[in-house]
């Protein structure tokens, strides 16, 4: 993706999707530490509040990698939502990078509106036409509308890692889906 694109959301506000780079390193802090404090959206992530967030070195290596693809929608000045794709092992030549892990969070605010599947679609044809076979995701069980959304993406469950959180004073498990590209 070379060019910002505009989205219109079910509720009819439009927000613009690019990519990020590394300039856009206090843009993505902002937007991980909100996450973070959204109880809402970072139930069933790994967000919780008081999470450290990564250092702003570390982030700009991150986005800058060309081996990984972070697409980001942004509301005016502020991102509201992203999807990832991180490409394994890239300089293993068993591995080559064949496979993509991703994963998408957005603001509660701006969730089942759309924005979701669109981020999926983006990731997705960039997975295509940079080399990768197959995406993978884990999503705990309980984490229903993330589920729907893989699903409804084509991808499959292909396994679960039993008791795998704590949260809120239950076992959760969580599952691991793939989608073959070719
Ligand atoms: C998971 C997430 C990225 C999905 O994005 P979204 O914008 O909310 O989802 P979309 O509106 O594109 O919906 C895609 C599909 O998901 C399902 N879905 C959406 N909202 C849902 C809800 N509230 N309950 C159940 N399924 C839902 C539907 O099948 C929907 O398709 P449809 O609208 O054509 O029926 C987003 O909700 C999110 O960031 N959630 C919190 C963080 C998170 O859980 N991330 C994933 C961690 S693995």
């Amino acid at each position: 993706m070379n060019r910002a694109i505009k989205f219109k959301l079910k509720n009819g506000k439009v927000v613009t999707i690019r990519r990020i780079r590394g300039t856009d390193a206090d843009a993505m802090l902002k937007f991980l530490n909100k996450c973070s404090h959204d109880y809402e959206t970072s139930k069933y992530t790994s967000f919780y509040p008081g999470k450290p967030t990564p250092s702003k070195e570390s982030c700009v290596a991150l986005y800058d990698n060309p081996n990984n693809f972070f697409v980001g929608a942004w509301d005016g000045d502020n991102i509201i939502g992203e999807s990832t794709i991180t490409k394994v092992s890239p300089n293993n030549p068993k591995y080559r990078g064949l496979t993509g892990i991703t994963g998408s969070i957005i603001l509660s605010k701006y969730t089942s509106q759309g924005l979701g599947g669109k981020l999926k679609t983006i990731v997705e044809k960039w997975a295509r036409e940079n080399g990768v076979h197959k995406l993978e995701a884990e999503v705990f069980h309980k984490n229903v509308r993330s589920l729907n959304n893989l699903l409804k993406n084509g991808y499959e469950i292909i396994g679960i890692k039993h008791d795998h959180a704590f949260i809120n004073n239950e076992w959760v498990h969580e599952y691991i889906l793939e989608k073959i590209l070719d």
